[in-house]
């Protein structure tokens, strides 16, 4: 059975842009694969996260992945800084990718902005932490969302090199899960930005907590253009928020954006709004309910990622003990 490693940052509450481009996809993923979810907290503080929050965040999406269908007895939930594996592995990885490397992510350059300088050093060898997270289990295949397909080239090269230094066949190729129907969320406000936790704007984003009322007005408030929808997807090309709106229920509601437009091609933004938030909130409750119920437990929350970082040291100490043994520690 292939083992399958993927993160997510404890970084604020998810969005549907998580639940669509990732998480929906780790609970199909759960059948035939051995998978570890992780609350990647290292990685969120490679910028400033307020402790008590991040502390309050980790458990809020343990809660929204256990909700989601991710089940924590067959597969492995836990949050990175529980498992020192991760940081062990990182350095020796800082210690064999080159700057060169690093200095062509493109990420770094849009989360660092026009401050580089200014920006953590953590965040500038954040690709190298997320290639100890996957190489750490010998994982192979890896869901990521198109924006960190540059990173997971760089572990493989990372990989590469190492073996090839060590003159060992010791950490194996990695590769992406590319989910079927990979959607893209944008932001409500932009189309041309994607929906993030991190975004400023309440606005921009549908949270997993969100509930019907703010789902409502979100959707209300969310920005289009004056034309009718199209009756031809090619049509959306040219118009970002039409074509995330669109996107958005075609992927809710298990239909291409073609069946969508079958529906609402010619009409205006009014009834397929409606539509779209009758949609969300029909697939979201279920979600917010749950997570809801869930936080009202700590104790289990906390139990949850203890038993889970226990599997995960299981696996990983004697894959990170070989790497120390193999440069020489
Ligand atoms: P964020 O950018 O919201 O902080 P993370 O970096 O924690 O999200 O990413 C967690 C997962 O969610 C990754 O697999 C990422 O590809 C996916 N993801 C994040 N934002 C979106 C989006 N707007 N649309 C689709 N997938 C997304
Ligand atoms: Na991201």
């Amino acid at each position: 059975m292939q083992r399958i490693f993927s993160g997510i940052q404890p970084s604020g509450i998810p969005t549907l842009g998580n639940y669509l481009g990732a998480i929906r996809n780790w609970v199909a993923l759960q059948q035939g694969h051995e998978c570890l979810y992780c609350l990647v907290d290292l990685h969120a503080i490679t910028t400033w996260q307020d402790p008590a929050a991040l502390r309050a965040q980790t458990l809020t999406q343990t809660a929204i992945l256990l909700a989601s269908g991710i089940d924590p007895e067959r597969h492995i939930v836990f949050n990175q800084s529980a498992n020192s594996a991760h940081a062990r592995l990182a350095w020796i990885l800082n210690c064999v990718a080159r700057i060169g490397w690093l200095n062509r992510m493109t990420q770094f350059k849009d989360k660092a902005g026009k401050d580089r300088e200014g920006a953590s050093a953590g965040l500038y060898v954040y690709p190298n932490l997320m290639a100890a997270d996957i190489m750490a289990y010998h994982a192979t295949r890896v869901p990521v969302g198109d924006d960190q397909k540059q990173h997971l080239e760089l572990a493989n090269d990372i990989a590469q090199k190492f073996n090839h230094d060590y003159g060992v066949d010791f950490f194996p190729a990695m590769e992406a899960v590319v989910p079927p129907a990979a959607a893209r969320v944008m932001s409500l406000r932009d189309g041309t930005r994607k929906m993030s936790k991190s975004d400023p704007s309440d606005q921009s984003r549908i949270n997993l907590t969100d509930d019907a009322d703010a789902i409502a007005l979100k959707i209300r408030r969310a920005k289009t253009d004056p034309e009718p929808l199209p009756t031809d997807p090619a049509d959306l090309e040219a118009r970002p928020e039409a074509r995330n709106l669109v996107t958005i229920l075609a992927a809710l509601s298990d239909r291409t954006p073609a069946e969508v437009l079958a529906e609402h091609g010619g009409s205006g933004f009014g009834p397929f709004k409606d539509a779209l938030t009758q949609q969300l909130q029909q697939s979201l409750a279920p979600i917010t309910a749950e997570t809801r119920r869930l936080l009202a437990d700590p104790g289990y929350l906390q139990g949850v990622l203890r038993r889970g970082a226990g599997r995960a040291q299981a696996i990983s100490e004697p894959i990170v003990r070989e790497a120390e043994r193999i440069v020489g520690f």
